[in-house]
């Protein structure tokens, strides 16, 4: 099938190049020349794993091209993709002026019909505008053409989004008409296979769909922090609640990890675009205020041990931290809990030196260069000079560190561990100090 995709960000290009790989003909338009441009020379600008081989292949195989040429993207494709970006405006609610852009855009160039699927994650009603941008701008054109807008929300994981695409649980499509959802069905199939995956709603459901799914999964988290800031009070330890309560089947064992708060592109921008738009309705969403404030509370938690550790005074120290992205497998920095242990750090007079397996570059760029940060090339590497150490992403990398150099290599025998990766008895034995989170220590001391 033709496809067409708008915006090679990080769901447009997966997206584009798994249906690529069972053998649709894509093609991507984006406004940034210098993007098409590498990408046409086999420079994927984001890091996921598999994701380079995918786009390199079918590009060498002619099923996907890259253009800055709308009007030759819009031609080609009978179905069209929307996944530009819908980032947060002043107050948190999505902006959707890249998504009506392209809407127009859509409209200025369409010949024959079009189904439009709009992938981005987008508020409820956003079809609708859509619909009435494309059916406003053909109007004033004077063309005679008709178009579906369906809602196909994406559900994938950065870090395993290659997968999760090519199998995905499910694939939700939103639409009312008949002739989409069989082009649809069609599209999908080759991903649809042992059972049916596909599940058809109206195009408001499957708007809301996307946002309830990163919600849901956001308050397991917020409750699991919230517990373990209970737990450590309690003198109990949060790693045997979770055993306890995950082996129920109506909770489960996923997305109940304490940590150090969750970060990335999706749960903390969709948590607040849903309290906004619930807001909107004249709904107050208290449940998700009250998991975006445990989570920005959270992100504070390493900092707070640090300080409570050294009386307030980490003036002049230096720290060295493992894992800057916000989460493993991944070099994205948006919204990663390192950020604002950093920041802290940075402001109390503190030193940064800093190891990730892949965000190292993305640091550079956020942060540039400064005195108080140092990034090195190892893991290792980061221990020389540092006076105790801080993990904040949970790289399997870090799993089984020799703890002897560890010890060798810090002036303070000392971890903080926002991940919870070690236990804490080991840590003992090993004569390191360990904080971790919800497991006592940080009431208890050692
Ligand atoms: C998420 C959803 O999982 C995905 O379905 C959706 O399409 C986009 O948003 P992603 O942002 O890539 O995906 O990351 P995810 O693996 O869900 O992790 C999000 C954050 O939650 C990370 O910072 C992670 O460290 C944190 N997390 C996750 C926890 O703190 N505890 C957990 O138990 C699970």
């Amino acid at each position: 099938m033709k496809v067409t995709v708008f915006g090679i960000g990080y769901v447009g290009l997966v997206q584009a190049a798994v249906m690529a790989e069972v053998g649709h003909d894509v093609v991507c338009v984006d406004v940034d020349q210098n993007k098409v441009d590498k990408l046409k020379q086999g420079h994927i600008p984001i890091y996921e794993p598999g994701l380079t081989p995918l786009v390199k292949s079918n590009y060498e195989a002619g099923r996907v091209d890259f253009t800055t040429d709308a009007a030759r993207g819009i031609a080609h494709g009978e179905v069209v993709f929307i996944a530009v970006g819908t980032p947060p405006d002043e107050d948190g609610s999505a902006d959707l002026k890249y998504v009506l852009a392209v809407a127009k855009t859509i409209a200025e160039h369409m010949d024959s019909h079009k189904i439009i699927i709009n992938k981005s994650t987008v508020p409820v009603g956003t079809a609708d505008k859509v619909s009435a941008k494309v059916a406003e701008t053909l109007e004033s054109l004077g063309k005679n053409v008709t178009f579906d807008v369906v809602s196909n929300p994406e559900f994938l994981k950065e870090g395993a989004a290659v997968n999760d695409c090519m199998r995905p649980d499910r694939i939700i499509i939103g639409t009312e008409s008949e002739s989409a959802e069989k082009k649809l069905r069609e599209l999908y199939s080759p991903f649809n296979r042992n059972h049916d995956k596909i599940i058809v709603m109206d195009i408001r459901s499957a708007e809301l769909t996307k946002y309830a799914a990163n919600c849901m999964l956001a308050t397991k988290i917020s409750f699991m922090n919230e517990m373990s800031n209970i737990a450590e009070l309690m003198g109990a330890d949060i790693e045997n609640v979770r055993r306890g309560i995950g082996s129920d089947p109506r909770i489960g064992y996923q997305f109940i990890y304490p940590g150090c708060g969750y970060g990335g592109s999706c749960f903390p921008k969709d948590v607040q675009a849903l309290v906004r738009s619930a807001t909107g309705v004249g709904y107050s969403a208290k449940v998700l205020e009250a998991v975006e404030e445990v989570n920005y509370a959270q992100k504070e938690k390493l900092f707070e041990y640090i300080m409570r550790h050294f009386g307030g005074d980490v003036k002049g120290k230096t720290v060295a931290i493992w894992g800057l992205s916000f989460k493993p497998n991944t070099d994205d920095m948006r919204e990663a809990s390192s950020r604002v242990l950093m920041e802290n750090l940075w402001k109390a007079g503190a030193k940064v030196k800093a190891y990730d397996p892949e965000a190292m570059e993305e640091t550079q760029r956020i942060y540039g260069s400064r005195d108080d940060l140092d990034l090195v090339g190892t893991k290792e590497s980061a221990l020389n000079g540092a006076d105790f150490l801080v993990i904040c992403t949970e790289w399997q990398a870090f799993r089984a560190p020799d703890f002897e150099l560890i010890k060798e290599k810090l002036s303070s025998p000392l971890i903080f561990d926002g991940r919870n990766l070690f236990e804490p008895n080991m840590m003992l034995e090993y004569g390191l100090h360990y904080y971790a989170i919800g497991r006592g220590l940080s009431v208890k001391g050692q």
